[in-house]
């Protein structure tokens, strides 16, 4: 029996080899590693990709949210709203800036921030909202952004899950004030290391992340504000123009993908990932729900087919984060999510046998499942 993997960053490589190579090869002989003119033609790729202006490349997409708060003049006293059922990431990287993350529900349908939960928290420190689109499905920006107008709030959308990903026929990225990307390997766009870009479309704050990503230098040497270092290597940018401009075909592989795992399940009697209409999603994740969520894996790992579970806990119930403080009805949405998500395999190495296989298992859990009622019923 051969294992389906849920993440084979080998095959990916393998597909785009000689690319690859001649792309890493060519920063070790520029002599030049970090910051680069490697760095310089991506962030110019990736701002035309987003339709934005800017793109400043950073060391992660941790960075990226600190920097964006950062750029923002957010920090210590101040509050910004995201959710729970997201990579303990965002939390981390809000509390980096030195503000407090408030977290509010999903909408279980999605999976991204409910937008008629934020009013209800907003206060005289709120600053900013960071929606998730998460899996790849963008959250509702138009809501979202209206609220922020009327309350003075920067929006940040965090785009790590979502290159390519449109919401009323535009790029994400570029409709909040500031976007951040992770290009974590396994991310849609991953570098093969750690990587990450704030996305403008403000000339005053892309000057003030090139400077906050490099000890706040204006020049070598002579810091204007305080800064870190975030610098992007030139490995890594070269490496991400090449993927780059493969991009667009593996998002049509993932959407291909998706739609026919949403065929092969239609009558499993299973939850399935929505796309909503204004919406391009692009599927870094195919997230079903079943309450038998953890049967259901063993089920599918006993054959062999690998899946994930994005998030198992959300952030406020994660040790490190226990003392949040929450909003008056708890987040119920989030923890039912992390009781009852699961990802499927998806890869634009994928084949449409692989699909066929993971239904045909899940069917057979399925219809499997309906055996002991049917037992049990008195004769
Ligand atoms: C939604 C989201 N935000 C932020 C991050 C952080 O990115 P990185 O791992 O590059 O720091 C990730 C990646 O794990 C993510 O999935």
């Amino acid at each position: 029996m051969q294992t389906l993997k849920a993440v084979d960053l080998q095959a990916q490589y393998r597909a785009i080899q000689s690319e690859i190579d001649e792309a890493v090869a060519r920063v070790l002989s520029s002599g030049q590693y970090l910051l680069g003119a490697e760095t310089g033609q991506f962030e110019a790729e990736f701002s035309t990709f987003c339709g934005a202006a800017h793109a400043v490349a950073v060391g992660s997409g941790t960075d990226a949210i600190q920097l964006a708060l950062r750029a923002c003049e957010i920090g210590p006293g101040d509050e910004v709203i995201t959710v729970a059922h997201t990579a303990v990431a965002c939390i981390a990287a809000i509390e980096l800036s030195g503000a407090s993350p408030i977290l509010v529900d999903i909408d279980p349908r999605t999976f991204t921030i409910d937008p008629q939960q934020i009013e209800t928290v907003i206060g005289p420190r709120t600053r900013a909202i960071l929606p998730v689109h998460l899996y790849g499905c963008p959250a509702d920006l138009e809501p979202i952004l209206e609220i922020a107008q009327r309350h003075n709030l920067r929006v940040i959308e965090d785009c790590s899950q979502a290159h390519g990903a449109r919401y009323h026929g535009q790029p994400v990225g570029s409709l909040g004030h500031l976007a951040t990307f992770s290009f974590y390997p396994t991310k849609n766009l991953g570098a093969m290391g750690d990587g990450g870009a704030v996305i403008a479309n403000d000339a005053s704050l892309n000057e003030r992340l090139r400077k906050l990503r490099q000890y706040g230098w204006r020049e070598r040497n002579y810091s204007d504000i305080k800064g870190i270092n975030s610098r992007m290597d030139e490995i890594q940018a070269a490496i991400l123009r090449v993927k780059l401009s493969h991009l667009e075909e593996w998002t049509e592989r993932r959407r291909t993908l998706a739609s026919l795992y949403s065929t092969g399940l239609t009558r499993c009697g299973i939850s399935l990932p929505v796309e909503p209409v204004e919406s391009r999603h692009v599927y870094h994740q195919y997230v079903i729900r079943h309450a038998q969520r953890d049967d259901l894996r063993a089920h599918l790992a006993a054959r062999g087919i690998q899946t994930q579970v994005h998030y198992p806990v959300p952030v406020h119930l994660q040790p490190a984060y226990r003392g949040l403080p929450l909003p008056p009805g708890g987040l119920p949405a989030s923890e039912c999510a992390a009781r009852e998500v699961l990802s499927l395999p998806i890869r634009p190495e994928m084949s449409v046998a692989d699909v066929e296989r993971v239904c045909e298992e899940i069917g057979a859990f399925a219809s499997g499942q309906a055996l002991p009622s049917i037992g049990l019923i008195p004769s």
